[in-house]
């Protein structure tokens, strides 16, 4: 497989060439979903710079506070196997707006970026509708504490 962090792109950039794929394993990845509360299915791709693509739903839970999203449960599935080279995150959902990562899974995506490379940030609406950014787009300012 093609080692892509020997190359030039940006995230953004391999994101756009891994569009498809992302999409595709988000929403295989929603079909998990957890969410007999709010019947608000979330599925999530994180894309490694090796190509390698791990999937997330969103998991709900009886005490409400208790519920994870998916983008935290795919990137936690990619950080516990050892890969901390995160590329992009992708998240769909089937609300016909788009729907972008929360607040909290903002800040969980900027601790894994890299100052030069901030990670890509693709989300898609049932509708088809798509955006592309970086999770400096989404979180400017991110708290750090090193
Ligand atoms: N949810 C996600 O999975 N990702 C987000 O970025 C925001 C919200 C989930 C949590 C809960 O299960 C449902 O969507 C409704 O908030």
């Amino acid at each position: 497989m093609t080692d892509f962090t020997q190359q030039e792109a940006s995230y953004r950039e391999l994101a756009n060439s891994f569009r498809e794929e992302l999409l595709t394993a988000a929403r295989e990845a929603q079909i998990s979903a957890y969410a007999p509360y709010s019947n608000f299915s979330v599925g999530a791709a994180v894309l490694l710079s090796d190509g390698t693509i791990y999937r997330g739903c969103n998991i709900e839970n009886a005490s409400f506070g208790l519920t994870i999203c998916a983008e935290r449960v795919a990137l936690f599935h990619a950080i516990s196997d050892g890969r901390i080279d995160i590329a992009a995150v992708a998240v769909v959902t089937s609300a016909p707006k788009l729907c972008k990562p929360c607040g909290a899974c903002r800040q969980v995506i900027a601790e894994f970026s890299q100052a030069g490379n901030p990670i890509a940030v693709l989300s898609a609406s049932l509708s088809g509708e798509t955006s592309l950014e970086t999770i400096l787009d989404l979180l400017p300012d991110t708290f750090t504490l090193l």
